[in-house]
C-alpha cells in the first residue's frame, strides 16, 4: 500500500487542534457546509434528497455536516484520523441522539469500505491533507454507486500564498508549482502539511479517474447582511472577510461516477 508521509504529522496536528478549531468555527448543524461565510447547500443544492440513502463523510472533523446529513433522513458514515475530532463529533452525536456511525481511519486508500456501497460521498477541506489523491478519487469512484455523487471542497490554491503586509496583495509566485505548507502545533513531534492543487490538477485527476464534473465553483462570501445564512457561526473566519472577498478560500466541485 502506498505510504502516506506526513499522515501522523496531520493526525497529531488535528488532535492538537481541534477543541480551538472547534470551539471558534462554531459549524452549524443545521446546515451542510462548503466554505467559511460563503452559503450551504440550501442555497448552493449540490446534493438534492437525501432520505433512505447511503451516504459516507470522509475527513469528517466535528461530523457537522454528517448530522446535518442524518437529520435529513440519510445513513451516514463519517472517516476521520483524529481521534479528539471524532471525540467531538461522538458527544454533538450524542447530545443531539443522531445516528451517525463514526470510523477512524485513513481515507487516502478507502480499501476498508465494499464497491458499489454508496449513494453519495462528501468531504470538506480534507483533500488538501491528502498526499495522493488519485488513489482517494479512484477509491471514492470504486465504492461509490453508478450515477453516486462526490462532493468535494478543498482549498483554493491561491491560498498557498502570502499576502503582503497590508493584507492588500497576494504575493503569487507560481502558481503553477504552488508550494506545500507546513505547519506546526506547539508540542508537536511531526509536521503536518496542507498540499495545494492547481484546478486544472484536481480537474484532471478527478475526470481521470472515471467521474465526470458537473459543476465547479469558487464560494464568494455572503454580504454582511446576509451573514446568518453561513454555516460557520464562529468569529475565527470574519477577521479574514476582506481577503476572501478578494480571492476564494475553496473549490468546490460535484463529480458523478459514470
Ligand atoms: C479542516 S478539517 C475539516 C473537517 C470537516 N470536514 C469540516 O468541514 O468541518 C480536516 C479534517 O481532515 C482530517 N484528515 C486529514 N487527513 C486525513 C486522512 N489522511 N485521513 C482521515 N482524515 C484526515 C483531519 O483530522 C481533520 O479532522
Amino acid at each position: 500500500m502506498k505510504i502516506h508521509k506526513h499522515l501522523s504529522g496531520i493526525k497529531e496536528g488535528w488532535d492538537l487542534m481541534s477543541s480551538n478549531y472547534q470551539a471558534t468555527s462554531d459549524i452549524s448543524l443545521k446546515d451542510i457546509h462548503y466554505s467559511p461565510l460563503s452559503y450551504g447547500e440550501k442555497s448552493a443544492k449540490l446534493i438534492g434528497e437525501v432520505a433512505g440513502k447511503k451516504y459516507l463523510e470522509l475527513g469528517c472533523g466535528g461530523a457537522q455536516n454528517s448530522i446535518a446529513l442524518a437529520k435529513l433522513g440519510a445513513y451516514v458514515t463519517a472517516v476521520d484520523i483524529s481521534s479528539n475530532q471524532l471525540s467531538h463529533a461522538a458527544c454533538t452525536c450524542e447530545r443531539l441522539d443522531i445516528s451517525v456511525n463514526l470510523l477512524q481511519a485513513n481515507i487516502q486508500n478507502l480499501n476498508y469500505f465494499a464497491d458499489d456501497e454508496f449513494d453519495g460521498i462528501i468531504s470538506i477541506f480534507a483533500l488538501e491533507f491528502i498526499e495522493d489523491i488519485d488513489i482517494f478519487f479512484s477509491e471514492s469512484n470504486r465504492i461509490l454507486k453508478k450515477g453516486g455523487a462526490l462532493i468535494i471542497s478543498t482549498t483554493h490554491p491561491l491560498g498557498a500564498f502570502e499576502w503582503d503586509n497590508e493584507s492588500k496583495n497576494l504575493l503569487v509566485t507560481d502558481y503553477f508549482n504552488p508550494p506545500m505548507e507546513i505547519w506546526r502545533e506547539q508540542g508537536q513531534m511531526n509536521h503536518g502539511v496542507t498540499y495545494f492543487r492547481t484546478i486544472e490538477e484536481l480537474f484532471s485527476r478527478i475526470t481521470n479517474n472515471g467521474f465526470v464534473v458537473t459543476k465547479l465553483t469558487e464560494p464568494k462570501p455572503l454580504d454582511p447582511q446576509n451573514e446568518n445564512l453561513s454555516p460557520y457561526k464562529g468569529n475565527y473566519w470574519t477577521e479574514f472577510r476582506d481577503r476572501l472577498n478578494m480571492v476564494p478560500f475553496a473549490v468546490v466541485i460535484k463529480a458523478i461516477k459514470n
